[in-house]
């Protein structure tokens, strides 16, 4: 069968679609790029913001006339919605023909044989541990031009449990998976000509304690000997992971990182506010001073990391006065890239049972502060690259001119530069920086 993707949210959602379209191409379906094509339509959901949810409601909504056309097409809902709404969504949209939760997407395939034999609406959302071991697929095609970068799942779920997430609740309790595994799994990817893997999970760091250690013990992180074990793949010349939750960066992984020869110097530290107040009733275990430890000890060990970072306007309660920490802080640390959100209430979350008293226009106000801020901050450090040398994975050529080629930088900076003949995406080569952008970086290859 003719199977379409569509996946929203995070790189979580990203990496589970891959996994599927793996799944789905081993079994002998065909994944294609237009719905119009496609015999099932899959849409992988997300529920973070209220936003992400009424965008694929709105697409799902609007598959109805194609339905209507093509009465033989399967419609499934996937993922985070999928679980956080289950028969809810069956009911709402009726030309749905299942939702598949988080905790049973390893059942795809199967799910949708059954959908096309017994046509009926079918809501599958227990929480399984089988999703684990179930989601190694990767799907790959020849020709992608990207396929030099791959992403490997070693957590799956949340505990952490702040008070305005809904992710714990959809994605159930935080789970790890085996070393042997992942390595396997890694090398597998190397052979296939992976030469950048992304480590990824809601809490890359606490990798390994079993969902119920924070802050860890000094001196031991199953993540840094993750990380070690993966550093020893021949072949391999980058790994980055996302996202790890401040607290889990003790001596041990700090060290692990930089003595590494392929873990990238950027880490996404998200920081959500720079006031203890609003820290506190986020239940974020660290306050703005914790913090600045991490990324300080971080910035010791390797001194030319950058930094990104998730940052949340408007949550209950947020003063000026609050508002302006946050930006102070995230001055201070001069963060290269900052994903801001506005607070939006999550049934089930803790802190939809407050009052959302930040108005609209202050939450659009400070974002647009914050995003001023980064635009000067990430303009600045552009510019005191200018004349440097730097190392690039090379990407290919650059999207918005094809006469360029660009590359990226372990601290993730983008450069531009002529190639040269012979010159091969997922090569390291160095270039020497001539000018900076507003958002990039302009640079000759270094001859070598
Ligand atoms: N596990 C990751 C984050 C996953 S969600 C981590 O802790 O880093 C991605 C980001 O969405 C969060 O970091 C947070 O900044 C934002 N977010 C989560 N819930 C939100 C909500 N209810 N309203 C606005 N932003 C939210
Ligand atoms: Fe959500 Fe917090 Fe878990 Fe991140 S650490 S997924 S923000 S509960
Ligand atoms: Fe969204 Fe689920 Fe990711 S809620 S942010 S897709 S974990």
């Amino acid at each position: 069968m003719k199977i379409h993707i569509k996946t929203y949210g995070c790189q979580m959602n990203e990496r589970d679609s891959e996994a599927l379209a793996g799944m789905l191409t081993e079994a002998g379906h065909v994944m294609v790029d237009s719905e119009e094509a496609a015999d099932v339509l899959l849409f992988n959901t997300c529920s973070v913001r209220e936003q992400a949810e009424r965008k694929a409601k709105g697409k799902i909504g609007y598959m109805r006339k194609l339905k209507a056309r093509k009465p033989e097409l399967v419609i499934g809902a996937l993922g985070c919605m999928a679980q956080r709404l289950g028969n809810e969504l069956l009911n709402e949209l009726p030309h749905l023909d299942f939702v598949l939760g988080t905790g049973q997407l390893h059942t795809l395939v199967p799910l949708i044989e059954s959908i096309r034999a017994d046509r009926r609406q079918v809501a599958s959302i227990t929480e399984s541990a089988d999703v684990l071991t179930g989601m190694g697929s990767h799907y790959r095609p020849e020709g992608d031009g990207m396929n030099f970068k791959a992403q490997i799942a070693i957590t799956r779920g949340c505990n952490r449990f702040c008070s305005y997430c809904i992710v714990p609740y959809v994605r159930g309790r935080e789970i790890s998976r085996e070393p042997a595994d992942v390595v396997a799994e890694a090398r597998e990817l190397v052979a296939g000509g992976a030469k950048e893997i992304m480590l990824l999970g809601q809490n890359v760091a606490a990798y390994g304690w079993g969902g119920n250690v924070n802050p860890p013990p000094a001196g031991v992180s199953p993540f840094a000997e993750l990380l070690e074990e993966l550093d020893r793949i021949p072949g391999l010349l980058r790994i980055r992971f996302t996202s790890p939750y401040p607290t889990y960066f003790n001596d041990r992984l700090i060290a692990a990182i930089a003595q590494s020869r392929t873990v990238c110097h950027n880490i996404h530290l998200p920081l959500q506010s720079g006031s203890d107040r609003i820290l506190a009733a986020m239940n974020r275990q660290y306050t703005a001073d914790g913090y600045r430890a991490v990324a300080a000890a971080l910035r010791t060990a390797m001194p030319d990391v950058t930094f990104s970072t998730d940052v949340i306007v408007g949550f209950p309660g947020e003063s000026d006065e609050d508002f302006r920490l946050t930006r102070e802080l995230m001055n201070e640390i001069g963060f290269d890239n900052s994903f801001i959100f506005k607070y939006s209430p999550r049934p089930g979350a803790k802190s939809a049972a407050q009052e959302d008293s930040v108005p609209q226009e202050v939450k659009e106000e400070r974002n647009a502060l914050l995003l001023a801020d980064l635009k000067t901050r990430v303009e600045a450090a552009l510019r005191r690259q200018v004349g440097s040398v730097q190392e690039v994975l090379v990407e290919g050529t650059s999207p918005r001119n094809p006469e360029r080629w660009s590359g990226r930088t372990g601290t993730n900076r983008v450069i531009h530069f002529l190639p040269e003949p012979d010159l091969e995406a997922g090569t390291l080569r160095r270039v020497k920086i001539t000018r900076a952008g507003s958002v990039s970086l302009f640079g000759e290859l270094v001859q070598e």
